[in-house]
């Protein structure tokens, strides 16, 4: 008798965890499915950072220089006036990204770089060689850092990025040429395969980092004491004047460019 109540007594609440337990658990191993190697998940954000930066780079920088805006390195200080560089608006994304909870780390190095702290060393300066022989993405899993790499060209894909690295005071190579391999993007992400949200959550702050550095440079327009502000809206500053687009206007056309290749392999 005693030995049935003790039976009865754990049966019971093991039957109660398991009706009750185990459909729930099911439901999210299947939300946690993992459908996504970490490479084509950082082929997929990388695609988005060219997008980006090309965009920013062209028709931000390039076109808005020729209207008289002005962009710098140390844009942020109190005392410029100015618009963040190509490389600044990079590192303000993978800023913003560190403060999110996605775990996905960013960088952007060189062999000749303007600013030291941005050669690439050890492993990922031997990978960078292959990179500048046949521009193909390096992936691989950091024995040091133990978490998953992945390496991608940065190529000069406008005349701005040449003559301002060549020209630059603290320049070590001052002959690059358009085209060239100038660097190349690190990517790191600690698992090696991501479920759907966790892939809807790296773009999300890949996005996210791209809106909050643009209104940060938004809002140092607003400070401006002596020069011009130019006029923020629907307009791009190859409308001919001192234009620039809202960060809805902006994020709308990287959407644009960038959505297609996006949602194919999302969809695959
Ligand atoms: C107006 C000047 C300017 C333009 C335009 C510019 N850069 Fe840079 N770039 C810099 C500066 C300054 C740095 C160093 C920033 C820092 O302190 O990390 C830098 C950093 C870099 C780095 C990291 C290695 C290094 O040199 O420190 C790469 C790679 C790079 N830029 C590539 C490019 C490419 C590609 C473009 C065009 C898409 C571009 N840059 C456009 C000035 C510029």
């Amino acid at each position: 008798m005693k030995k049935l109540i003790y039976t009865i007594i754990i049966t019971i609440p093991a039957l109660l965890i398991s009706c009750g337990g185990v459909p729930e658990k099911s439901k999210t191993a299947a939300k946690e499915k993992l459908e996504f190697s970490v490479a084509e998940v950082l082929e997929m954000v990388s695609k988005e950072n060219d997008i980006t930066r090309t965009l920013y780079t062209k028709a931000i920088v390039g076109a808005g220089k020729k209207q008289g805006l002005k962009f710098d390195e140390d844009w942020q200080k109190e005392d410029v006036e100015a618009g963040p560089l190509p490389a600044l608006f990079l590192r303000g994304i993978a800023n913003d990204i560190r403060k999110s909870e996605v775990p996905l780390g960013l960088y952007l190095g060189s062999d000749f770089p303007i600013n030291k702290a941005n050669k690439f060393e050890g492993k990922q300066g031997e990978l960078f060689k292959q990179i500048k022989k046949d521009r193909k993405p390096q992936h691989f899993y950091d024995e040091d850092q133990k978490i998953y790499t992945a390496m991608f060209a940065d190529v000069a894909g406008a005349g701005a990025c040449v003559s301002c690295h060549n020209k630059h005071e603290q320049t070590t190579k001052d002959d690059w040429k358009l085209g060239d391999v100038m660097g190349a993007t690190t990517w790191q992400y600690p698992t090696d395969s991501l479920s759907y949200d966790a892939t809807i959550a790296v773009l999300k702050a890949y996005r996210n980092g791209t809106v909050a550095v643009y209104k940060d440079y938004l809002a140092e327009i607003a400070a401006f004491k002596s020069s011009d502000k130019p006029v923020v809206g629907e307009k791009w500053p190859s409308a001919g004047g001192k234009y620039l687009p809202s960060p809805e206007v902006f994020l709308d056309s990287v959407r644009e460019l960038a959505s297609a290749e996006t949602m194919a392999v999302l969809l695959k």
